[in-house]
């Protein structure tokens, strides 16, 4: 089915940004609905993309931006929630979640595509983050009616601008030491692009209807692995230190009330479970963090050049 109009949900964001280069063709039409239309003008460069500002907690709003649409694709969350109610992790993931299911119900859409996480479990997830994800899932899989929805469960995933190597680099960058903590969680990291030619690849396939697929790149890291990693791609000689389990709490705890969260008690609960493909529908994505990771971190990419100048004044 070559579904012609799409109203994306959360595409200004990091993963957004990669969907909307897979899904752009010139018989499109791609809505993306943004709180900041100004900011993200930049991706009006996609072929068919259309900013528009709209606030999608409005039931009524989102049956508007629904109508007549044939595939909506939902990429809204956040790990950690704000002081704003609009930002409660229960607010993103299970209440915006059945809005969308009562949209797509009242307008007929006949497709969803809807971005979860691995290990997202309603009843036995050890983070609010999970628990609301899993209870997101459960939303999509029970209240689509009509619409054919498939889910995506991605491990961490990386690419320019990721919130997670790219948020080491920055830390790496202003201390001579830098404490691990749950240094010895594991995940396999997938590229941004692989995971968005899966969902472009989904709106294609027949068989995706329905499923809930679990996406993890091709290799298993630590998170202190991907801290060493990071300092020696962005050449930062520092001090690494693995955090033990109670010192861990403790940097979420004090971490947790500075303003923009940089880690958190939810995202210490969230790591005490490997991000891992061992179950469900697993899909491997080729793209190996090597290939990608030192084109925006490392000696090439911008911030590393500007680096070597700075390093020269
Ligand atoms: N990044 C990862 O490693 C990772 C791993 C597993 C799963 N996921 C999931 O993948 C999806 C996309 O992740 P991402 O990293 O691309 O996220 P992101 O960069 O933070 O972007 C999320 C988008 O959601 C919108 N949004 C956020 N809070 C909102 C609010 N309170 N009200 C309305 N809109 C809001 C924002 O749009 P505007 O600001 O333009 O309105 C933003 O562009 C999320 O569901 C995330 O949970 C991500």
């Amino acid at each position: 089915m070559m579904v012609q109009t799409i109203c994306v949900l959360g595409g200004s964001g990091f993963l957004g940004q990669h969907v909307l280069s897979q899904l752009a063709s010139p018989q499109r039409m791609i809505n993306v609905i943004t709180r900041h239309p100004y900011r993200h003008r930049h991706l009006l460069i996609v072929p068919g993309v259309r900013l528009i500002k709209a606030d999608i907690h409005d039931p009524a709003t989102l049956n508007r931006l629904f109508s007549g649409v044939d595939a909506v694709i939902n990429l809204v969350g956040s790990f950690d929630e704000g002081r704003h109610p609009d930002t409660r992790l229960r607010h993103l993931h299970v209440d915006l979640v059945r809005k969308i299911m009562s949209a797509c119900r009242e307008q007929r859409v006949a497709r969803l595509l809807h971005v979860s996480t691995l290990n997202a479990d309603a009843s036995n997830g050890p983070s609010e983050y999970l628990r609301t994800k899993g209870e997101g899932e459960n939303l999509v899989h029970t209240q689509a009616g009509e619409t054919q929805t498939t889910i995506f469960r991605p491990s961490m995933i990386f690419g320019p601008q990721d919130g997670f190597l790219t948020e080491f680099a920055t830390l790496l960058r202003f201390s001579p030491v830098f404490f691990v903590p749950c240094p010895g969680f594991r995940c396999a990291p997938v590229f941004a692009g692989d995971v968005a030619a899966c969902m472009a690849q989904a709106l294609k396939q027949r068989h995706s209807v329905g499923k809930r697929y679990d996406l993890c790149g091709p290799k298993v890291y630590t998170l202190a692995q991907l801290v060493r990693y990071t300092a020696t791609l962005t050449g930062q000689r520092r001090l690494i230190v693995p955090l033990p389990d109670g010192a861990s709490r403790l940097q979420a705890r004090l971490l947790g009330i500075l303003p923009g969260k940089p880690f958190s008690m939810d995202r210490y609960h969230t790591l005490s479970l490997d991000s891992l493909c061992t179950s469900g529908e697993n899909t491997r994505c080729s793209t190996p963090l090597e290939a990608i990771a030192p084109k925006y971190l490392g000696d090439d990419s911008l911030e590393g050049r500007l680096n070597h100048y700075r390093s020269q004044r």
